[in-house]
């Protein structure tokens, strides 16, 4: 018996994914007597990734990476906005609907042992997504499981163990190898490697890059570590408090980012300033993240932004194309020149999750 072709790319290069204006407000409870808080996780999110692409979504601890990932992986509705896989709208998919399309996009967690069952086999693990979804016999389906262990990097006789004989990069192959049993065409990894050592880091996200090239893979891959999204990343998102302030082609922002908020990311990632293009002085932050409970008025970055004005406290940047990328900054022109002028007094490097 032979094992299935497996997952031959798509002839063209449709979007996989599209997201158009992706909102998600969450109500939050404040006691009996109060109405419940809007906390907008998500402020209108839009981005397509492509067969064979990465985009990644970048930003600090809270800005609604997981909540984007939570929505394009079907597990959560969206507020506002709209979802399109394949091209076909999926943003008001029913129950069942989303259980079929969860075979087109799957989801990779940061901590492979909490997803893994610790009293399952690997066999299991891998097997299970194929007798629910489909007519495979049993000895079909274990020859599946053995092929993506060997796939992966494993062996195939791995697939006798238990989650906890595996170290964490073993872990997080075999969370990879159940993301692909089913032959998905987008995987949604959030933060996948960020609990590994660095140097296996390195070894899964070249495992995650070669598994694209064979199998023609759209990834949206997020990480608040913009040395990992260096490697792995075609394009780049920069979230801030739920908000898109800067995305498009990796190179093109690593070379020059336009957003000061994505030159802070920058200058605080280690072994990344130099080929920033910017001078160090002018990569700062100043004060606190805000609540998502109560955004600033104008730009969401106005109140750390060491070159914020009056415009920017007042009114809401929008999206708009600047030296190939989409950039929301009043002042980004401002930055397509190497910078002169030294940052304000006061001004803090920002901290990094
Ligand atoms: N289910 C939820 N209910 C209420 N608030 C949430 C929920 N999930 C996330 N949040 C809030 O939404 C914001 C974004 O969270 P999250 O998407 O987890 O950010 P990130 O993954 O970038 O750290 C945070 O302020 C978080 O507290
Ligand atoms: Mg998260």
């Amino acid at each position: 018996m032979s094992v299935q072709p497996f997952g031959t790319p798509p002839p063209d290069g449709n979007a996989v994914v599209q997201a158009r204006d992706l909102r998600q407000v969450y109500a939050i409870r404040r006691g009996w007597m109060r109405p419940p808080a809007q906390l907008q996780a998500v402020g209108g999110v839009s981005f397509e990734v492509r067969a064979g692409r990465t985009l990644a979504v970048v930003g600090e601890s809270g800005c609604g990476k997981s909540t984007l990932a939570r929505m394009v992986s079907l597990i959560e509705t969206p507020t506002a906005g709209q979802l399109l896989l394949d091209g076909a709208d999926v943003t008001h998919a029913t129950e069942s609907d989303r259980r079929k399309l969860r075979q087109t996009v799957q989801l990779v967690f940061q901590n492979p042992y909490a997803s893994l069952n610790p009293r399952k086999k690997i066999s299991a693990a891998l097997e299970d997504p194929l007798a629910i979804n489909t007519s495979l016999s049993k000895a079909e389906r274990a020859e599946q499981a053995r092929a993506m262990l060997a796939r992966v990097g494993l062996r195939p006789e791995y697939a006798n163990r238990y989650p906890h004989m595996f170290s964490g990069g073993q872990r997080q192959r075999i969370a990879i190898a159940r993301a692909l049993m089913l032959n998905p065409r987008l995987v949604v990894a959030d933060e996948p490697v960020s609990a590994l050592d660095v140097s296996i880091q390195a070894q899964v996200l070249n495992l995650l890059a070669d598994l694209q090239a064979q199998l023609g893979l759209a990834y949206l891959f997020i990480s608040h570590d913009l040395a990992v999204v260096r490697h792995i990343a075609h394009e780049v998102l920069v979230m801030y408090l739920g908000h898109a302030v800067e995305q498009g082609p990796k190179d093109k922002i690593f070379a020059r980012p336009l957003h000061p908020y994505t030159q802070a990311l920058l200058a605080s990632t280690p072994g990344l300033q130099a080929g920033s293009g910017l001078r160090r002085e002018r990569i700062v932050l100043k004060g606190e993240l805000p609540s998502p409970l109560t955004p600033p008025p104008g730009c969401v970055f106005s109140t750390r932004c060491v070159h914020a004005t009056d415009r920017c406290r007042a009114e809401r940047p929008l999206q708009r194309l600047l030296d190939e990328r989409q950039v929301a900054c009043h002042h980004a022109e401002n930055f397509l020149e190497p910078a002169t002028s030294p940052a304000p007094p006061g001004a803090l490097p920002i901290p990094v999750a």
